[in-house]
């Protein structure tokens, strides 16, 4: 019989060791999650030990749930059943019991955003009453068609910028790891550039690097008057892809973030899909 049990903070070696048994398994391009990358994770994108479970058969992990915690929603990470015990109801177990916890405790919204071609994840978060709300489609522009040069309208920038030039968005609807509290945590390894004029910045994106993939990410794009954004984001881009020969991926995009035709028209290619599904949390 398995046996289930929220974790504290001293369980980061346990809940690394579940990670590494029942969910890579399934994503083994993924890097190995160490007690430091756990750490981190806490630090950026909000997952709390108290929020994730291990599923255990004697001293054995059979099934993990890793979930982050923010004052509006909750976000299952990573939820996965060791290949050799999949079909026995631990996955089910796993987010009813989340959901019963903060169902008492808040946040009032539980999100998960899964791979579209994950039949299996995506029937268990349909089977355990999850909507599907929104859809997002990864893009990568490998090659920068052709170098624009650099241009003077174009100034680096910070987020702290953004934020005192009330030019930061903090209520952006985007995926969890480019949402506008994850950029706040890691201001320290974002950068921006941005178009200003006197009164005010017009329009900016934000990127960082990806040395383990050796691409860079385009995070976030902002712009002051709606009616600019294709103009202003165009130069943006444009000089962010010609400074740099390596591939800019821009992952987890919905079409309310920034419409798809316009990233089409800068050489991006579209990539796999990501469901977002939502659901509020209930007692059992
Ligand atoms: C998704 C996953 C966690 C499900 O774990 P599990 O422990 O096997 O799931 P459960 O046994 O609790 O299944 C609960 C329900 O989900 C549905 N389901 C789960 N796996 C399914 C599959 N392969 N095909 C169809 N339905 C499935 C069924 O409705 C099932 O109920 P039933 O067995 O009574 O028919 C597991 O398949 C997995 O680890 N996948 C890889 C990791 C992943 O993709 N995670 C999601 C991204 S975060």
């Amino acid at each position: 019989v398995a046996s289930y049990r929220f974790c504290r903070s001293d369980d980061l070696p346990l809940l690394s060791r579940a990670h590494e048994a029942c969910y890579r398994p399934h994503f083994q391009e993924l890097p190995a999650l160490d007690v430091s990358a756990l750490r981190r994770a806490g630090r950026e994108i909000d997952l709390w030990t108290s929020s994730c479970m291990v599923a255990a058969v004697g001293q054995e992990p059979v099934a993990v749930l890793l979930a982050t915690k923010r004052d509006d929603a909750a976000l299952i990470w990573r939820v996965g059943t060791h290949p050799e015990h999949l079909r026995q109801g631990h996955g089910r177990h796993l987010l009813t019991s989340l959901s019963s916890k903060l169902a008492i405790l808040g946040p009032r919204r539980m999100l998960a955003e899964v791979p579209a071609e994950r039949a299996a994840a995506r029937a268990l978060f349909e089977g355990c009453g999850w909507r599907l709300d929104l859809e997002y489609t990864d893009f990568v522009l490998r090659r920068p068609s052709r170098p624009a040069p650099a241009s003077d309208l174009v100034m680096p920038i910070t987020i702290d910028d953004l934020v005192s030039n009330a030019a930061f968005d903090g209520s952006a609807r985007r995926a969890w790891e480019r949402s506008p509290a994850t950029l706040l945590k890691r201001k320290d390894s974002v950068r921006g550039w941005a178009v200003a004029s006197d009164v005010r910045i017009e329009a900016h994106l934000l990127f960082d690097d990806d040395p383990a993939a050796g691409e860079r990410r385009l995070l976030a794009l902002g712009c002051a008057d709606a009616a600019l954004e294709a103009t202003w984001w165009t130069l943006l881009v444009g000089q962010l892809a010609g400074a740099d020969p390596r591939p800019l991926r821009y992952a987890r995009v919905h079409a309310g973030e920034v419409p798809f035709e316009l990233l089409l028209s800068w050489g991006f290619e579209r990539g796999p899909t990501t469901l977002g599904y939502t659901r509020q949390p209930q007692a059992a």
